[in-house]
């Protein structure tokens, strides 16, 4: 898939793609993100890339002009994305379901927008989507499009070695994940599970499933709404007073 990264802080963003897993991926070209300098697309001498707010007020917005010549340049170069996601505080939460999504998209755009807006007007024609990676204010949107390019390589087939580890992750099903341990087995007089210690596949299985669930409906019980549980995991749950989780819903398979 290819993603095209549209900021002022290009060396931000290409130093956050050039580590870890979107690194090896970008290398072996599973991945092709290219980004680009907003200020590039500016026509004035000082490549200016905000402006007063009309009606006044504090700060600076960023223009429309900039980001619909990058738009332009970028749909010249590839076609017309499948999907244009502006980064913003006032997006709907990144999850899982967008990473998911977003995966799907042969070409993703995304836009940074910095100082205290972006036009409205690039919102409401050029973005399909707005995101926000949480309810917090960030100085920009380049650390939330590093989140979603990484969210979003690990799901590109071959990116992890492992696709196991993929099915494993948190959220993959809608849990928390379990806890994990290595060597040694006993560390500052800390013993790791004997279970895990014990050889006994099957056991070890339903320790897992279990500590993710009991995780779950202790720090994050409003994911259990959505969660893909089987019968016995909602036995366990009721087993453990763990309020709302009644009827038995269909399956919804690896949500
Ligand atoms: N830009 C500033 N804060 C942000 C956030 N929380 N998510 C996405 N983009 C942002």
């Amino acid at each position: 898939m290819t993603i095209d990264i549209v900021t002022i802080f290009p060396r931000m963003v290409e130093a956050g793609l050039a580590e870890g897993v979107v690194g090896r991926a970008c290398a072996a070209g599973r991945i092709d993100v290219v980004v680009h300098n907003l200020r590039d697309f500016t026509t004035d001498k000082h490549h200016v890339v905000d402006d007063v707010p009309f009606g006044g007020g504090p700060g600076m917005v960023m223009k429309p002009k900039p980001f619909f010549a990058a738009l332009a340049a970028i749909r010249a170069r590839r076609g017309t994305p499948d999907a244009v996601v502006l980064l913003s505080p006032a997006g709907e939460r990144f999850t899982q379901a967008h990473a998911r999504r977003f995966v799907e998209k042969a070409h993703l755009v995304l836009l940074c927008g910095r100082y205290e807006g972006i036009d409205e007007r690039v919102r409401e024609a050029l973005a399909t989507d707005e995101v926000s990676i949480g309810d917090y204010v960030l100085s920009g949107g380049e650390i939330p499009a590093l989140a979603v390019v990484d969210a979003v390589a690990r799901l590109v087939p071959g990116v992890i070695g492992d696709e196991q580890s993929v099915e494993a992750d948190s959220f993959t099903r809608g849990l928390l994940d379990y806890p994990h341990y290595t060597r040694p087995a006993e560390f500052e007089g800390r013993r790791v599970p004997d279970v895990l210690l014990s050889g006994h596949h099957e056991e070890i299985r339903r320790w897992r499933r279990d500590t993710a669930l009991k995780r779950t409906a202790d720090r994050r019980p409003e994911l259990l709404h959505d969660a893909a549980l089987d019968a016995d995991e909602r036995a366990l749950l009721r087993a453990w007073d763990v309020p709302g989780v009644h009827a038995e819903r269909q399956n919804k398979g690896s949500k």
